[in-house]
């Protein structure tokens, strides 16, 4: 399988953000992971459409947009306008109803959708979503912050994920975020992940493409 990296700007530089931007870009990342935390869902505030629009306009990158808001509906197409290539959307953050709509939103402003669970949360809460889902992102760390420690206990949520995926809809990628280096990368990606979130691990590095590069396994 091939293995993709996503690595997260919450461990840039905000006042650099361009210039950390092009750097994961040059150094061969597939994604721009974009964390969005409203102080709500998670005790930690990021950035809002506004950054997005304005990441969008400096690099080609996909991005990768999770968001750890609260009833996420009221702003996932304001994300998709903004630029995002994905939204992912915590099947914690509102009903079972709405989370659908927002996959549902998400696809009608021709974007690809996904649900996240936080650690506590058992891979079943995914289901009945999965046919809507372009990506499944399983938390392996309490989410808000970076440099968090890997959780390996989720290995068999993840597991689980990637037999059902491959059953029901293969096209669906599995995505990890929290905690990944060049370790616990290993251990995600023999339990069934395709993408790597990384922030720390990334921008930490002083050989930031050679970090990319030992993230994919
Ligand atoms: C945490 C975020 C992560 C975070 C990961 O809530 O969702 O994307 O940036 O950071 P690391 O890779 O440092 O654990
Ligand atoms: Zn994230």
């Amino acid at each position: 399988m091939t293995i993709k990296i996503a690595p997260s700007i919450l461990s840039a530089d905000f006042a650099n953000l361009e210039r950390d931007i092009r750097a994961v870009a040059e150094g061969g990342a597939d994604y721009l992971h974009v964390d969005v935390m409203d102080g709500l869902f998670v005790p930690n505030i990021t950035i809002g459409q506004p950054v997005v629009r304005s990441i969008r306009a400096v690099t080609n990158l996909p991005l990768d947009v999770h968001l750890m808001i609260d009833r996420p509906l009221r702003y996932v197409e304001d994300f998709c306008e903004a630029g995002a290539d994905l939204v992912t959307v915590h099947v914690e953050a509102d009903t079972e109803e709405n989370t659908a709509r927002c996959l549902e939103r998400i696809h009608g402003k021709g974007k690809r959708a996904g649900v996240v669970l936080k650690p506590k949360t058992p891979a079943e809460a995914a289901l009945p979503f999965l046919e809507q889902c372009d990506m499944v992102l399983v938390m392996t760390v309490e989410p808000g912050f970076g440099g968090q420690k890997f959780m390996a206990d989720m290995m068999p949520k993840l597991r689980t994920l990637r037999q059902w995926i491959d059953q029901r809809r293969p096209e669906c990628e599995l995505e990890v975020d929290g905690g990944i280096g060049p370790d616990t990368c290993r251990t995600a990606i023999a339990n069934g992940a395709n993408v790597l979130v990384a922030g720390s691990a990334v921008y930490m590095a002083d050989d930031i493409p050679g970090r990319i590069r030992a993230l994919r396994g």
